[in-house]
């Protein structure tokens, strides 16, 4: 088998962290939201990787390269626009030839990996396999209705009147029959060709496909609010290790991770949560399901439940930050000059919660 990562995209919802980066590249538990999508098909077997990618095509291919860190072998197919997942499908056809594959999309987070769904696809004889998992609002995703035998009926994107509570993971696995069904859509309303109705075509047409119920937790990052779920179900769920310096006046929860090279200086630090490589930390307090990443420096502050990315430069702040996305070298500082006021210099679309 093949995999397919989508790694193209707009992001809009996630801006303005992505006018500048890749959403896919935005770490969770200071790793890549993408990389952990490769991991994750390596861990089921695959080492043939195709990413589509688009407008962020340099920096996902800098932040990856040839797949040598995973052991694998990545093909890059340029997209043109986000034309659709279906649309991304189409265009690696090429990369894919007749080989069953799985999907990926390359902003999703699933517990407990993939290795058991690619497995039960690969042993099969279904043409495809698609993840469905409860969720509360299911008015925001694609939704599966079901038969009394549990077959799929009918799949339909963000449905004003869900007909079932079952929304399609970011995963699929399929035959090459998904390109006589993609060639055979047409766009829908918002100019995309959608892979729920590629899926539909299969199934009108008498193709096997199969839903497999997901029973962990699976996260699509595509808001702020999201990226920080993920960050704290990845955090409580990893090993956690100290590989850095913490100074005798600190105090560390086991469940904290050091990464090398980071400093720990009078400080607190609750877990979960994880500190990045080379970044110093200075009377100061990190609550639990924190993120810093590498190359910050957090002095005489506090930070619970946030996501700091890479040399961010915190200091001084005399209340607590919490629930945050904050994005790279950024600096937040008390400062000393007058007028006592606020002084911000901030992007298109940034959100500031003041006191
Ligand atoms: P989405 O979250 O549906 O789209 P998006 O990333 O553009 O985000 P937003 O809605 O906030 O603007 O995409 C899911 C994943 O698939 C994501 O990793 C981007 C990728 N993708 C492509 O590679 N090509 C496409 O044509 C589309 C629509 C998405």
């Amino acid at each position: 088998m093949k995999g397919l990562v989508l790694s193209g995209g707009k992001g809009t919802r996630l801006y303005p962290l992505t006018y500048t980066r890749a959403k896919q590249l935005i770490p969770v538990a200071n790793k890549p939201v993408l990389f952990r999508v490769i991991e994750a098909i390596q861990e089921a077997g695959i080492t043939d990787i195709g990413i589509v990618v688009g407008d962020t095509a340099p920096e996902v291919m800098e932040a990856v390269g040839q797949g040598d860190q995973w052991g694998v072998s990545i093909t890059y197919i340029h997209q043109e626009a986000p034309l659709g997942l279906a649309h991304a499908v189409k265009i690696s056809r090429d990369f894919l030839g007749d080989e069953r594959f799985v999907m990926f999309l390359g902003d999703n987070v699933i517990q407990g990996g993939i290795k058991g769904l690619v497995e039960e696809f690969r042993q099969s004889d279904y043409n495809a396999q698609i993840v469905l998992t409860p969720v509360k609002e299911p008015q925001h995703y694609g939704v599966a209705e079901l038969d009394a035998k549990g077959n799929i009926v009918r799949l339909v994107e963000k449905p004003r009147e869900p007909r079932s509570n079952l929304a399609l993971v970011g995963i699929y696995m399929f035959d090459h029959h998904i390109f006589e069904a993609v060639d055979n859509i047409r766009p829908s309303w918002r100019g995309e060709l959608e892979i729920t109705d590629a899926i539909q075509w299969l199934v009108d047409h008498g193709y096997r496909v199969r839903p497999y119920i997901h029973r962990g937790w699976w996260i699509d990052t595509g808001k702020p609010i999201d990226m920080l779920e993920a960050n704290n179900r990845v955090l409580l769920e990893m090993s956690h290790q100290v590989n850095g310096y913490v100074d005798r006046d600190s105090k560390v929860d086991h469940n904290v991770t050091i990464e090398e090279g980071a400093e720990i200086i009078n400080s607190v630090i609750r877990g979960p949560s994880i500190i990045g490589r080379n970044t110093r930390v200075v009377n100061a307090y990190i609550g639990p399901f924190t993120s810093i990443y590498h190359d910050c420096l957090v002095e005489d502050c506090e930070i619970e439940h946030s996501i700091v990315l890479e040399h961010c430069v915190i200091v001084g702040i005399p209340y607590r930050i919490e629930d945050s996305l904050i994005g790279r070298h950024v600096e937040i500082r008390r400062s000393p000059y007058k007028p006592k006021a606020y002084k911000l210099t901030l992007g298109d679309y940034s959100k500031v919660g003041l006191l």
